[in-house]
């Protein structure tokens, strides 16, 4: 199968390197053309879940280097989707799928105005990566990673379950979901409540349960976007904080993605993430004010970069 991995982020760099070492034919997709030429040469240096490193020659290339792709994943950050979907039209084959495997609200809809809904597919990864520079990833904690047809979608079960054979075979644990709509609303509720206060706060994913005044936003955050998703018509069931508890216990010493591009100066995901919530929430009627103080602060936090004493 011809895939294309566009965005060579951790999770971008971890699935083209899978896929590569089991034989795929597969090109990790970037837009800049300096550091295409950089590591055409130099591969991807991963450190895997058993400790050991490995460079990996997956093919670097420009968008124009793949030639028609029989499926294309999206792992760019969601600030980035919509210049990266316009890649789409030339990187899709005829029949060919398009999989959103990123973080938040939205990536659909962008990735639709270009190509439609018919040919896409939505996916969350619950795994854990590290990047640790450009090309340099930790494959840090073993997770699900589930795929399914979004409303609109016409992609078959058959057509399903190659994608999640290709990636059972890349030995990633893997499964067709049902409902992925609601397993993508499951991840924003987590995102919401443990990444903008983890980056605010700079601690990782486990400390947040230990601080009483953060972690009462956190549970409040993720509460307003399960308020928000049922009015959308999405059920999303279980208790927020619980569900929260769970992700703190089981990540604990991540750095939760929000964290790691604030530290290192990126954009961060805040417009797909917590700034989603209030826009549908206004649309919806449902009052979401402490997702917007978290995107308020986060803005600010981007903002006040050059402002700061220390
Ligand atoms: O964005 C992240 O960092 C992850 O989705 C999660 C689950 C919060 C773990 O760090």
């Amino acid at each position: 199968m011809r895939i294309a991995v566009v965005g060579p982020g951790g999770l971008g760099c971890l699935l083209a390197s899978l896929f590569f070492e089991a034989g795929e034919k597969v090109f990790l997709v970037d837009y800049r053309p300096e550091r295409v030429a950089l590591f055409k040469a130099k591969g991807v240096h991963l450190k895997s879940l058993t400790g050991d490193h490995r460079i990996i020659p997956v093919p670097w290339v420009l968008a124009e280097e793949t030639g028609p792709c029989h499926l294309t994943i999206m792992t760019v950050k969601a600030h980035q989707t919509e210049a990266a979907a316009r890649a789409l039209p030339r990187l899709m084959a005829a029949g060919g799928l398009a999989l959103t495997l990123q973080n938040g609200l939205a990536n659909l809809e962008l990735m639709a105005q270009e190509v439609g809904f018919e040919r896409l597919l939505a996916g969350v990864a619950f795994l854990g990566v590290t990047r640790r520079d450009e090309g340099r990833i930790i494959h840090a904690g073993p997770g699900p990673i589930y795929i399914g047809a979004p409303p609109g979608s016409q992609v078959s079960p058959a057509e399903i379950s190659g994608v999640v054979d290709l990636f059972s075979r890349a030995g990633l644990e893997c499964q067709a979901h049902p409902h992925i709509q609601v397993l993508l609303w499951e991840k924003l509720l987590v995102n919401v409540g443990i990444n903008p206060l983890t980056a605010l706060l700079r601690v990782p994913n486990g400390a947040l349960a230990k601080l009483p005044e953060a972690w009462e936003l956190a549970v409040a955050a993720a509460a307003e976007a399960q308020a928000v998703a049922r009015a959308a018509g999405i059920e999303v069931t279980g208790d927020p904080q619980t569900r929260l508890r769970q992700v703190c216990t089981a990540t604990a010493p991540n750095h939760s993605s929000m964290l790691q591009d604030v530290l290192a100066g990126r954009p961060t995901e805040i417009e797909a993430l917590n700034a989603q919530v209030v826009n549908r929430g206004k649309t919806l009627g449902v009052p979401t004010p402490v997702n917007s103080l978290l995107t308020q602060l986060v803005r600010s936090l981007a903002r006040s970069a050059g402002l700061r004493v220390v």
